[in-house]
């Protein structure tokens, strides 16, 4: 998704994401469980630094902060100011004292500075409008060590089950809720952008985890900055 498109997806879809995400990818299609295993996945965070890139709504906050606890701290970006507010809403409301959102283009991430221990980056990764750079940004602020934890779509059509035949139904349904663009829901060219980033990154990660969901549509990958 083009930068400049950014905010007029995503500002108006942060009024019904956390909902949607809840019937959705909860209830439905019971993937929501995977954040919090992908979280857990990186291991003892207890003091830790970890930036959230494309924080959304903030719905990674409340298994980050539980993890770092209170001598650690979380920076959450992202460049919708809609999403940004309803993760603000959240951290006042649930008292986060050791939370920093900032707005930014997770390509650039202007004004950060690393080294973090961990980065975390959920369903958002994948549309971003320069994944490699995106990549390579994350990796330089990791310190030596440090993991970086990534979960999202491999693709936007399951390669099999009732998602796959159900595709040409639903893609429109989809077009229509106005959260992707319409390059990110052109299969060919969202999965071809994965491969090229995944060959990018390999040698420069040690890789811990990898596994997909639903139907190997969806992936986690967890490495260690070499
Ligand atoms: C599907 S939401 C995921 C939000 C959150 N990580 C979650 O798990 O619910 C994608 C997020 O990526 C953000 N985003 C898209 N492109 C971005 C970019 N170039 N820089 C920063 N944020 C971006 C959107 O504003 C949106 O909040």
């Amino acid at each position: 998704m083009q930068l400049k498109d950014v905010p007029s997806h995503y500002d108006r879809a942060a009024r019904w994401y956390d909902a949607g995400r809840s019937i959705l990818f909860d209830r439905l299609l019971h993937i929501e469980q995977e954040r919090e295993h992908t979280i857990d996945l990186l291991g003892d965070l207890s003091g830790a630094r970890v930036l959230d890139v494309g924080v959304g709504t903030g719905a990674n906050l409340p298994f980050l902060v539980s993890k770092v606890g209170p001598s650690g701290s979380v920076l959450g970006v992202d460049y919708s100011e809609g999403m940004l507010a309803r993760a603000s809403a959240r951290v006042e409301s649930e008292g986060y004292a050791n939370v920093e959102l900032r707005r930014g283009d997770a390509v650039v991430l202007e004004g950060v500075e690393g080294d973090f221990d961990a980065v975390i980056s959920v369903w958002c990764l994948g549309i971003v409008h320069d994944l490699q750079a995106a990549l390579a940004r994350a990796l330089e602020l990791l310190r030596p060590g440090g993991k970086l934890a990534i979960m999202d779509f491999r693709s936007v059509r399951p390669d099999r089950g009732p998602l796959n035949w159900f595709f040409p139904l639903y893609a429109p349904l989809l077009r229509a809720s106005g959260i992707d663009s319409r390059e990110d829901l052109d299969a060919e060219r969202y999965e071809a952008r994965w491969r090229d980033a995944r060959a990018w990154l390999d040698p420069r990660i040690d890789v811990l985890h990898e596994q997909r969901y639903l139907a190997d549509t969806g992936f986690i990958l967890v490495g260690e900055k070499r």
